[in-house]
């Protein structure tokens, strides 16, 4: 069980340490204190082997009571699930991966979906990766290192490598750079 105030971001150090590293976070995409190779070895050490439950329930734990992480949690994470649920997609495209958290909530409630997840970050691509393999998920969530905006290169790869194409998308969720919701949506 969760102690209540641990659901209040303000009322934690992890939160205020991730908001002091703000300028690092807006070019590196992670907080700076090691907190997501951190949690990759948590959730190694931890979840149970191929058991996708088991790993979202450690990653929240960990979020919880080790480092606050900027992934869409378990409050918000239920909405996801809902929404998910409904659409049932068989291909889904997400923008923004950080460490794979919502990418396996997704696969949880789609299992017969496969997720593409573009994420600018090599570092948290690597991260996700292992989180993935851990939860026995790989095959059916591949990571794209890259950005939409980046002239066209990440677009060209969905095209050519992944089948994307028009029509083909059930479920799209977006979720990384705010400033680039709109210029990646046009
Ligand atoms: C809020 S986190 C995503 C959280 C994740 N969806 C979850 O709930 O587990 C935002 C992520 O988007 C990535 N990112 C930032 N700008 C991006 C862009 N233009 N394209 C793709 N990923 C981007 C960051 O590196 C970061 O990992």
């Amino acid at each position: 069980m969760t102690r209540a105030w641990k659901r209040v971001p303000f009322l934690r150090w992890s939160f205020w340490r991730m908001a002091l590293g703000r300028k690092h976070l807006r070019t590196a995409w992670q907080v700076g204190d090691g907190r997501e190779e951190r949690l990759a070895q948590y959730v190694e050490a931890t979840a149970r082997r191929g058991q996708l439950d088991d790993v979202i329930r450690v990653i929240d734990q960990y979020a919880y009571d080790e480092a606050f992480l900027m992934n869409v949690g378990d409050e918000k994470g239920a909405i996801l699930d809902a929404a998910v649920r409904r659409a049932q997609p068989r291909r889904v495209l997400e923008l923004g991966t950080y460490c794979g958290y919502s990418a396996l909530r997704i696969a949880r409630v789609a299992p017969a979906a496969h997720i593409h997840s573009v994420e600018f970050s090599a570092d948290n691509a690597a991260i996700a990766r292992r989180i993935f393999t851990h939860a026995g998920v790989a095959d059916r969530i591949t990571v794209v290192v890259g950005t939409l905006g980046d002239g066209g290169a990440t677009l060209s790869r969905l095209r050519s490598e992944h089948g994307f194409g028009a029509g083909v998308l059930d479920f799209l969720f977006v979720d990384h750079d705010k400033s680039a919701y709109l210029p990646d949506l046009t």
